[in-house]
């Protein structure tokens, strides 16, 4: 295992416990990806064989052979202008206005442990549990020179890569497109999942066939955003959860990107990930370098879960950081959908001790705490306490809050500004609009310019000025607009194109800096719910809100869709009031209660509103998930039905030494006569018995798998599932 060279032969294998990733640079240089499925342990380049392709034009050095195209081999990295005539990884222009490049492999080398990409989030792991592999390609004419970087987590099934372009020429460049993934793949039959939505919505599943031609899924709102998500599947026809194969992508940044899927004239596929190149532009002077965010990669040959069971450890074991990583989260209690921008002092205790009493361990002061901050028009970016609401000031209400025996944590949207405050009156060249224009509101609200780093010091210093004010234990990272109207006014004419990108970097090391410095404090990130849930967040936020939709029933939908590339753990998930204000829909508090069970659990209504039996729910409820949280997050993470076509959400958690078990979920509607229906589990030992707990029933791990267990008796609509199994001794 791990990465396998022939030098002579060009040739390079990445292999994982299950996997094999093979490229060879051919006779001309040019770099071949030759597979990635199971191991195979042959070079698969025997499978390479084309004829003449009318149209698809030959390199020069390939004289008379018409063969050979690079309009149509299966390429590592392809360029544009070069005669491959597919979606392009990078595109560049040089300073005599032609724009070709021609890459062909210069060197390589193989390193211990996994490359970092400086300034940017990637994974990481100890020097013993990976490996990086380099290969330099070069164009002679300019000298720019490719470097793709391949991380490889052997004992996990995942391939990690990132591409450094340096401009080692005499001459600027610059890069118009700059992808971090290049994958073709020349054999199979493919469709693509993919991940879309809306605000309330995120993360719904998309299956569908592949079509000649270009399919796109593309965020260009300056965040990774609610409408796609940056990830994709490429997954054979007959993949289920359980058989067939897939390949799952990740990306591990945070801004607008862009993912195309070519189906090519011979029905080959290439697939190609980045930033998305309309935003994007860099000056690459002479030895500069310019460092392409990362993709994960994971291949299966045991359908969409097993891809998933190696997305959500790479995500919680080597993207997630810092204290709360792998520790308890405390369960917590958010005033949000209970005040809103109502409240004072008084009130937020009246909540705070409700829940203190009910077995909360947190309370988090969302929006509305700042400024003049009533309402969304007014106030963003004065981050000073608001002591007409907050009398006493924030230490008094937290050192109370301490009293009841609860932390404290605050909400932040630390990236706007509201024109009406007190920062935008005195900073107007701190927002992103372009000058002569009037700018494009959201949420009444305008971005700040995150690439200055006098922006960047003005909200370090507010946000630890806060931090150093009070005993704070939490804070909610907020970010609620698209950004348009991208310019800046400390960038010269020529750099413009370059401010997107310089956004998410000013904005990584502000995030780097708080964490690194209050390494104390659990960050959690959010953006009008789920509107930045990726890997790049998670780096620093080892949970994010996953959506403003606390109804329970829709949030099955987006904790499905979510929970194919990202970790329970990741999952922020409320209980909240009903009717649900999102969707007027009415749940039993069990419902409820399991669904945000499947994250990192909380409260977000006024406890004191509840009737006692309510009440009691939410102690047990409490305890319940205390209970649980480790195989919650800890656990291996089944999908036991699909909420977006079956009349049940059902998902199953299983302990790593697979002697616990437990499936929540919910029936959807019932009718009468219904039959019980059984579902069949996933992950356990076979010849193991299993006692659901409470009951003398004891079955078999194979009963179980192959025959599955009877669903209760449902009553009533989103009816709530919880059965809990042990592993018999002896
Ligand atoms: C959007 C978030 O998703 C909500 O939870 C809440 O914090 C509001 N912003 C506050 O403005």
């Amino acid at each position: 295992m791990g990465i396998y060279t022939d030098e002579q032969e060009r040739f390079f294998s990445l292999r994982t416990k299950n996997t094999e990733y093979q490229m060879q640079a051919d006779e001309y240089g040019v770099l071949k990806h030759l597979w990635y499925g199971r191991p195979v342990k042959t070079n698969m380049s025997y499978l390479l064989e084309y004829t003449d392709v009318g149209f698809s034009g030959n390199p020069y050095d390939a004289e008379d052979n018409r063969r050979y195209s690079l309009d149509t081999m299966p390429l590592e990295y392809a360029c544009g202008g070069t005669g491959d005539f597919r979606i392009p990884a990078i595109s560049v222009l040089h300073t005599d206005g032609s724009n070709s490049l021609d890459l062909r492999y210069k060197c390589h080398q193989v390193k211990k442990g996994k490359y970092a990409i400086p300034g940017l989030p990637a994974v990481y792991a100890n020097e013993d549990k990976a490996q990086t592999l380099e290969i330099t390609l070069c164009d002679c004419a300019s000298g720019v020179e490719v470097i793709l970087r391949y991380g490889i987590l052997e004992e996990l099934d995942i391939i990690t890569r990132n591409v450094a372009i340096c401009n080692n020429g005499n001459a600027e460049v610059i890069l118009k497109k700059a992808a971090s993934l290049c994958l073709d793949l020349p054999y199979g039959d493919w469709e693509w999942v993919h991940f879309h939505g809306r605000h309330t919505m995120e993360r719904m599943v998309q299956r569908n066939p592949l079509n000649y031609g270009i399919q796109e899924s593309a965020s260009t709102r300056g965040t990774s955003s609610h409408q796609q998500n940056p990830s994709f599947i490429l997954c054979s026809t007959d993949c289920t959860e359980k058989r067939g194969e897939c390949i799952g992508a990740c990306f591990v940044y945070s801004g607008s990107f862009q993912t195309q899927i070519e189906c090519d004239q011979l029905s080959q596929v290439r697939a190609v990930m980045g930033i998305h190149p309309s935003l994007f532009e860099w000056h690459l002077s002479a030895g500069e370098t310019f460092e392409t965010p990362e993709v994960i990669l994971t291949y299966s040959s045991n359908g969409f879960s097993k891809m998933s069971h190696n997305f959500h450890k790479v995500i919680r074991e080597h993207i997630c950081r810092g204290k709360y990583q792998l520790a308890q989260r405390p369960v917590l209690i958010n005033n949000w959908e209970a005040t809103y921008f109502d409240f004072d002092t008084d009130k937020i205790l009246d909540i705070a001790k409700e829940a203190a009493k009910l077995g909360v361990d947190m309370l988090v002061l969302d929006d509305g705490w700042f400024g003049k901050r009533d309402s969304d028009c007014s106030g963003l970016g004065d981050w000073f306490v608001n002591e007409e609401k907050l009398s006493g000031g924030l230490e008094n209400l937290v050192e109370q809050i301490k009293k009841l025996g609860m932390k404290f944590g605050i909400w932040f949207e630390p990236e706007m500004v509201s024109e009406d405050s007190m920062l935008y009156r005195s900073h107007p060249e701190w927002a992103i609009q372009i000058p002569g224009r009037k700018p494009t509101r959201g949420r009444y609200q305008l971005v700040l310019d995150l690439s200055r780093s006098d922006v960047q010091e003005y909200l370090y210093n507010c946000i630890s000025n806060i931090l150093k004010s009070a005993d704070i234990s939490y804070i909610k990272w907020d970010m609620n607009r698209s950004i348009c109207d991208w310019y800046s006014n400390n960038l010269s004419a020529e750099n413009q194109g370059e401010l997107p990108h310089r956004y998410m970097l000013g904005l990584y090391a502000l995030l780097e800096r708080l964490t690194t410095d209050y390494p104390n404090v659990l960050f959690e990130g959010c953006s009008g719910g789920g509107g930045r849930f990726d890997a790049g967040m998670l780096y620093y936020c080892p949970q994010i809100w996953c959506s403003d939709d606390t109804d329970a029933y829709e949030r099955t939908k987006i904790q499905y869709g979510t929970s194919f590339i990202y970790p329970i753990s990741a999952v922020g998930s409320h209980i909240s009031v009903t009717p649900n204000h999102q969707t007027g829909r009415i749940t039993p508090i069990e419902s409820r209660a399991v669904t945000a069970m499947a994250g990192s659990f909380g409260y977000e209504l006024d406890l004191g509103m509840l009737s006692s039996e309510e009440k009691q729910a939410v102690t047990e409820q409490i305890k319940r998930f205390k209970q649980f949280e480790a195989l919650i997050h800890g656990g291996t993470y089944y999908r036991l039905s699909n909420p977006m076509n079956e009349n049940t959400a059902l998902w199953e958690y299983v302990s790593e030494s697979m002697d616990e078990v437990l499936v929540h979920g919910m029936i959807f509607r019932t009718v009468p006569n219904m039959k019980r229906q059984r579902i069949r589990l996933s992950g356990l030992c076979p010849d193991c018995k299993y006692q659901v707990t409470g009951k003398d029933e004891v079955y078999t791990g194979m009963a179980l798998m192959q025959g599955g267990i009877l669903l209760p008796e449902s009553c009533g609509d989103y009816y709530p599932i919880e059965i809990h199994l042990k592993k018999q001794e002896g």
